[in-house]
């Protein structure tokens, strides 16, 4: 049987707090049957990780939502991630995002270091592709709760020291708004179905 939604999870991630939560939301995608597509980008950063492929335009157009991660880089996303929706004129001018659900992620060296602000930046583009932006609704309780990362913008870590782990409310909050794409994404798609019957 063919994949009901793939979601594309794009995020750039030099020393790994960013991909750990990308790895948070790709287990919230598949907890929904959707299947989730972990893309980086093309970096002259040596250090970045380059443990999954590199994202091709026709991702862009072969997904069915897509979520966005990247560290805070003095309040806004990393340069690398800007640039690589600056050559994506042509999917613009083709429509191929409108209407496909999408949100965003961030991790931080700091507690007030600018993750809003950079979670905003990343909304920016998916908005000018027509994406239906997501955030995470106050109905999650561990919103409420963290005393770390995790914010109505979007998923969260604050990271302190390099290399540290996910607490266990950004880690549900990231894996819940994985689910929450997915989920709106397969609704999407059923939507369409029964139109198309
Ligand atoms: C050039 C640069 C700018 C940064 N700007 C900020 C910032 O504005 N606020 C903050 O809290 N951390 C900032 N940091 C720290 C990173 O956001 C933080 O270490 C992040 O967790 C790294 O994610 P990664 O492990 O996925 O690369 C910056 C780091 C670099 C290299």
């Amino acid at each position: 049987m063919a994949t009901p939604a793939t979601i594309v999870i794009l995020y750039y991630s030099r020393s790994g707090s960013t991909q750990q939560l990308a790895d948070a939301i790709a287990n919230g995608v598949r907890k929904t049957g959707a299947e989730p597509l972990l893309r980086t980008i093309d970096s002259d950063d040596d250090a970045a990780s380059s443990r999954d492929l590199v994202i091709a335009n026709t991702d862009l157009a072969d997904c069915d939502g897509l979520i966005m991660g990247s560290p805070t880089r003095f309040g806004h996303m990393a340069s690398g991630l800007q640039k690589f929706w600056e050559q994506t004129s042509r999917e613009w001018l083709r429509g191929v995002l409108v209407d496909k659900p999408a949100a965003a992620f961030t991790s931080s060296s700091s507690m007030h270091g600018g993750q809003e602000s950079t979670l905003l930046s990343m909304l920016v583009p998916l908005l000018h592709h027509g994406m239906l932006v997501l955030g995470i609704p106050y109905t999650e309780p561990e919103l409420q709760q963290t005393t770390a990362g995790g914010t109505p913008y979007g998923a969260s870590h604050v990271e302190h020291a390099a290399g540290s782990r996910l607490s266990k409310h950004e880690l549900s909050l990231a894996e819940e708004l994985g689910s929450r794409v997915a989920r709106t994404a397969l609704r999407l798609a059923a939507q369409k179905e029964t139109k198309s019957l």
